[in-house]
């Protein structure tokens, strides 16, 4: 018999109550937060498309690390605007470069926090494509090697992981090889394993100057309409020596998260990315939303699917909205 012996209700009378059968916990520890590191000086240039993101010159990065130990985050991905592009995207690898400089400036401000950096060629290549380009495509073994030596400068400088998010096939073994090879062992590759083709990414190429000049990246993200695809993939990234999975976007494939995560049952990322943190925030100024139980809810929602880990520009926020309460 159920009503009304059963009465769900019982146990959301009270917000202790709610507490005590809550299945799902988010905390600062589960978080990463991107920063956009830019070329110059003094530089803290808000991005118009994601309100509260800004490029920052390495010299600004004193008062980030405050904030993040403020807010109790533990984690930092780290994106680079170079001044320079070319074909090749040499700046991405080089000794110098405004990540390399980064990693080091971040280590001596704050040297527990776990610096992980995206590895891609798209903010570095004048055509903005993530690999070599040839006759229209984008070539998948000539680019290997480049995201080999771009890894291998950002362990130089210090990095706990690398993220590779270009999406070429056999990139994780190419990383992994590379790292060994220089007696990195302990430096830790995050793969973009599941990253689809989304259009939620159109902020991000604002921040980060990364659009492609001419077609899309269909050729190498994935189609939005896979899931056993993703399975795959995620498959394929952990025998190559993928040490933590990521699914990107988060929001629109809670699915995905879910199945990874069942399947593997290893540590997952997922990406809450520029464009479910644009759409809140537009719809906040507008008032039609409440940012904060927004976020939250959504942030709840991709732990409860199964990641363990979020990426998120809300990262900076939680801990101060979580002491606020859920709602
Ligand atoms: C680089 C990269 C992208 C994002 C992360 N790394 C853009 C893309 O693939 O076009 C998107 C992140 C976001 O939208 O927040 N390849």
């Amino acid at each position: 018999m159920s009503f009304p012996r059963q009465r769900p209700r019982r146990l959301r009378s009270t917000e202790n109550v709610r507490k005590m059968v809550r299945e799902t916990e988010l905390s600062p520890d589960h978080l990463i937060a991107p920063l956009f590191l830019i070329e110059g000086k003094d530089i803290e240039r808000p991005i118009q498309s994601m309100p509260g993101q800004y490029q920052l010159s390495v010299d600004r990065l004193e008062g980030w690390t405050e904030k993040l130990n403020e807010s109790q985050v533990r984690a930092v991905l780290l994106f680079g605007i170079p001044a320079l592009k070319d074909p090749e995207g040499t700046e991405a690898w080089r000794e110098d470069g405004v990540v390399q400089r980064g990693i080091t400036r971040l280590r001596q401000l704050s040297p527990n926090l776990v610096i992980i950096t995206d590895v891609c060629l798209c903010a570095y290549t004048d055509h903005g494509h993530c690999g070599l380009v040839r006759e229209g495509k984008v070539l998948n073994d000539e680019t290997l090697p480049l995201l080999a030596k771009v890894s291998l400068s950002h362990a130089h400088a210090g990095a706990d992981f690398v993220a590779p998010s270009d999406m070429m096939d056999g990139r994780v073994r190419a990383i992994r090889d590379a790292l060994d090879e220089e007696n990195f062992f302990d430096v830790g590759i995050l793969s973009y394993a599941v990253k689809y083709a989304s259009s939620f990414y159109g902020p991000f190429r604002e921040a980060a100057q990364s659009s492609p000049s001419f077609g899309d990246r269909r050729t190498h993200q994935m189609d939005p309409a896979n899931l056993f695809e993703a399975l795959e993939e995620a498959r394929l990234d952990l025998e190559e020596g993928a040490d933590l999975l990521m699914v990107k976007p988060g929001l629109p494939y809670l699915d995905v998260i879910r199945e990874v995560k069942r399947t593997f049952q290893r540590p997952l990322a997922a990406y809450c990315v520029s464009g479910e943190y644009a759409m809140v925030k537009a719809a906040a100024e507008k008032g039609w939303l409440e940012e904060r139980t927004t976020a939250l809810e959504i942030l709840t929602s991709l732990r409860r699917a199964g990641a363990d880990l979020v990426i998120t520009y809300w990262s900076l926020d939680v801990a101060k909205w979580l002491a606020q309460g859920t709602r």
